[in-house]
């Protein structure tokens, strides 16, 4: 499979069009940002970590029976993926209070939560990626009930397989964004899963071992995301 025309260029992947109508190549870049963009830099590797762990955890999702984008992975940096029409919708999961979640509410961070949560931010840059609600949603024909009833239950699914995966590891998975994509009248996952969308911490000492250590300017960022790819067995 190769690639065509460039499609779309976001902040942290390339997407370009194949001889197949229905398959995308995404291509992962270094780059990193964060506040929508004010911020900008480069983490070596991570390109190659957000690939190879997106495929990783998209094949153990589907194995316990969540669909995803994924078609193939073509080399470190480049995978094949169904061509789906983006639901504008952030979904956020949380297990432990951390983030906005903690600066909104006042709760410190690492505070456990009695349950997940799960959240929606409009996928708008323009406007920051504003929170919404499920009503916000139906009301701007962002989605229909029927999607966001499947998409609801789908991220508290992955939520559930992802804890256990990463626990395994010695990871404890503090909250995540996922994306979903409407492929053929079905809903499926898609974007990626990696430690710029996810906050994981080491299960015992809690220190962090994602993008945070970016967006708060704590160095040790590419060695984090290392740690993370070794400990699930993929360095
Ligand atoms: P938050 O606490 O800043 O709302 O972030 C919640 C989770 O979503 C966290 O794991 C980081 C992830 N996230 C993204 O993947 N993209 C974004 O643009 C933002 C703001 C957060």
């Amino acid at each position: 499979m190769e690639k065509l025309e460039l499609l779309y260029e976001g902040k942290a992947k390339k997407v370009f069009k194949t001889e197949d109508p229905d398959v995308l190549i995404v291509d992962y870049k270094d780059d990193a940002t964060a506040f929508n963009g004010l911020k900008k830099g480069t983490i070596v590797g991570k390109g190659a970590i957000n690939n190879r762990m997106t495929n990783y955890v998209f094949k153990l999702l589907e194995k316990e029976g969540v669909p995803t984008h994924l078609v193939e992975e073509l080399s470190d940096r480049e995978t094949a993926v169904k061509k789906v029409e983006i639901v504008p919708l952030e979904v956020i999961i949380r297990n432990i209070a951390a983030g906005s979640f903690s600066k909104k509410l006042g709760i410190e961070e690492g505070t456990p939560l009695l349950q997940p949560t799960l959240e929606f931010s409009y996928k708008n840059d323009d406007l920051g990626d504003p929170f919404i609600n499920s009503y916000y949603a139906l009301a701007l024909g962002l989605a229909t009930q029927e999607e966001i009833d499947k998409i609801t239950k789908m991220a508290f699914k992955v939520n559930e397989v992802m804890k256990k995966f990463f626990a395994e590891a010695g990871i404890e998975l503090v909250d995540f964004k996922i994306e979903f994509g409407r492929y053929k009248g079905d809903i499926i996952l898609a974007d990626e899963v990696s430690p710029d969308t996810c906050r994981l911490w080491d299960i015992n000492t809690h220190e962090k071992l994602d993008k945070d250590r970016f967006r708060r300017d704590m160095g040790g960022v590419e060695d984090a995301y290392q740690e993370v790819f070794k400990r699930i067995g993929l360095a």
